[in-house]
């Protein structure tokens, strides 16, 4: 009850940005803490173009926990909900509301029940990685209610990669590596940051929505497929990414494009490789990604050194990295290859910055 002995109510919001790796992820040697068979490096995006936002709240008259997502209520009774929050409730402290000045402490936290509304402004479960974007978040957010302060660098990462791996990699912004880790229990199984965004500036990042369906088969699902029967997989784990991770980092510290645009192409090639090597074999690329990739591709090879970069992770969207000076070379090529639809005007097919308007001679 609150101070005058009304029922109350107690909230956080917020946002959290979706992260595209360059370097993928894909295989867990432990399912339930979600530890990786290798390191990973992405970038996490402008959350003002792929985010989710997310209100918890609780109250002494709510009795169960409860996800509304998307505005249909989801069940929250997946091991990943579960662990995540009970990994947060283990750390809860004691709070003094700003706003309403209720106090709860670490023992009613114990008890009370949480209230989780989220929304994405991008596809669920499309490749675009959703389940970064939404446990950061979800883990963040509660984070805030509760008081909680890391207790060593990266200790919140260690619970959001408990709801979906990629999430940890999404509560830092720039480029940012998962560490793989070694022990057994997780603990050095964290997200670091590397080169902030800003410090490579003139980067810019285009996505390409070819599908915003819900994919078929899920990311969860799809590695554990290939960790159960690709050879490739295992491979690529052990020989390729270490030596990768290395020269990504190299790249990134001396901005230098043309490396990091061949590493990101490779990388994602490999990864729908290993797809491919899975029995049954998984798709998640499809002609319209396909052509996207003959589209960078020739534009690389007319001009003699990278111009672009692409990456697709578990689904057929792709991501464009170019730098800014051949931002509206790119985008021409793209529209030239992938008119609007009948009917549909330019400034509705092509969304995002002024910048990017003007590369095209819309006005907004
Ligand atoms: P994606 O490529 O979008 O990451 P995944 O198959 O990895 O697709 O994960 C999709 C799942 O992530 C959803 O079915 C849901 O369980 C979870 N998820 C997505 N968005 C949120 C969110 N905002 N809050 C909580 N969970 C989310
Ligand atoms: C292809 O993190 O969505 O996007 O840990 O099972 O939730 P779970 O999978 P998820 O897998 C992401 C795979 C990827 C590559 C990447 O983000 O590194
Ligand atoms: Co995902």
């Amino acid at each position: 009850m609150g101070t005058d002995g009304s029922a109350w109510i107690v909230s956080r919001t917020a946002r959290a940005p979706s992260n595209i790796a360059v370097i993928k992820y894909w295989g867990k040697r432990d399912e339930d803490l979600i530890l990786p068979l290798n390191s990973s490096i992405s970038v996490t995006l402008d959350p003002n173009d792929l985010s989710a936002t997310t209100t918890v709240s609780t109250s002494p008259d709510f009795d169960a926990d409860r996800l509304w997502l998307n505005d249909k209520e989801v069940s929250l009774s997946s091991h990943r909900y579960v662990s995540c929050l009970k990994e947060l409730r283990d750390r809860a402290t004691d709070v003094k509301d700003e706003k309403t000045g209720i106090v709860i402490t670490k023992e009613d936290w114990k008890h009370l029940k949480l209230h989780i509304v989220s929304k994405n402004n991008f596809p669920t479960a499309a490749g675009l990685a959703s389940s970064a974007a939404g446990f950061a978040c979800l883990v963040f957010t509660v984070a805030q209610l509760m008081g909680i302060k890391e207790s060593f660098p990266g200790e919140l990462s260690t619970i959001a990669r408990r709801g979906s791996g990629s999430a940890c990699r999404s509560l830092h912004g720039g480029f940012v590596k998962w560490e793989m880790g070694k022990r057994d229990d997780g603990k050095d199984s964290i997200a670091v940051p590397l080169a902030e965004h800003h410090e490579w500036d003139d980067l810019r990042i285009v996505i390409c929505v070819v599908s915003s369906r819900q994919k078929e088969v899920s990311s969860t699902s799809g590695m554990q497929e290939s960790v159960q029967t690709s050879p490739l997989l295992h491979y690529r784990a052990k020989e390729v990414v270490p030596k990768r991770i290395t020269e990504m980092e190299e790249a990134l510290s001396k901005r230098d494009f043309s490396s990091f645009a061949k590493l990101t192409c490779a990388d994602s090639n490999q990864f729908h490789a290993t797809c491919l090597d899975t029995s049954p074999p998984i798709f998640y690329m499809n002609d319209t990604s396909r052509r996207i990739i003959g589209l960078v591709e020739r534009w690389n090879k007319s001009e003699g050194s990278p111009q672009a970069a692409y990456t697709f992770d578990a689904g057929p969207n792709a991501v464009i990295f170019v730098p800014q000076k051949s931002g509206g070379a790119l985008l021409h090529r793209l529209l030239y290859e992938f008119p609007p639809p009948e009917g549909m005007n330019l400034s509705s097919y092509v969304v995002g910055s002024t910048e990017l308007l003007e590369a095209l001679g819309i006005d907004k």
